[in-house]
């Protein structure tokens, strides 16, 4: 089994984290919890780079839509009245055209983040998908209010400002995809004898 500490992940801070200018909150928060940044970069994805990046099979988008008829259940609202029909997959490819639109709507910072349980660790520190459930203290709950009936009332993706790998697997073919090996870089940091 992979040594813990070597585990790897990747974050994206989104459009309205940069121009949020919370890029510095974002990093301190990782670093203080003793997590490692391997790589970090600003770049303007492509519609292409991001169309590839989130996932095409229509299990995930189905369930994209699924969680977001849920999100619309859980406050007695009709999906059918805000999207005009019902079905999940038709709900899925939406969400993720206006997730494309989104993701492309300025300048993302990659990140690969390394440590102990990272996956999870960043997905702590992230915060529920959904700002507006989000936990106080974690980045979406602390800095963002938004949610689903909310930005596709308005035909838009969500500002929950970062992205982060869902599991081990998928951090490994992000950082495939994301990052050259020239990218990224290994140190040791000066409490790692002390912390882990
Ligand atoms: S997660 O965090 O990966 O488990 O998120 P998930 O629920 O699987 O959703 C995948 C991405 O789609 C975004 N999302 C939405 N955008 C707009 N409208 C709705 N209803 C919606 N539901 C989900 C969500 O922010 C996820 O983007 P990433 O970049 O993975 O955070």
């Amino acid at each position: 089994m992979l040594n813990p500490k070597e585990e790897k992940t990747v974050i994206l801070i989104k459009p309205d984290g940069v121009k949020r200018g919370l890029i510095g909150e974002i990093v301190s928060r990782i670093e203080k919890r003793g997590l490692k940044i391997i790589a970090l970069e600003m770049f303007q994805p492509t519609k292409e780079q991001i169309d590839d990046h989130y996932p095409k099979d229509e299990n995930w988008i189905k369930r994209l839509g699924d969680k977001t008829k849920k999100n619309y259940k859980d406050y007695g609202i009709e999906v059918e009245q805000e999207f005009g029909f019902n079905d999940s997959l038709e709900i899925g490819k939406s969400v993720r055209g206006w997730l494309i639109d989104y993701m492309t709507s300025g300048p993302l910072v990659k990140m690969i983040i390394k440590g102990i349980h990272s996956v999870d660790m960043v997905r702590k520190i992230a915060g529920s998908t959904m700002p507006a459930q989000a936990e106080m203290g974690t980045i979406r709950g602390d800095f963002s209010v938004d949610d689903a009936i909310a930005a596709n009332r308005n035909k838009r993706g969500i500002h929950n400002i970062i992205h982060a790998s869902e599991t081990p697997e998928e951090a490994e073919h992000e950082i495939k995809f994301w990052f050259s090996p020239e990218e990224i870089h290994d140190y040791k940091r000066a409490e790692e004898d002390i912390m882990f």
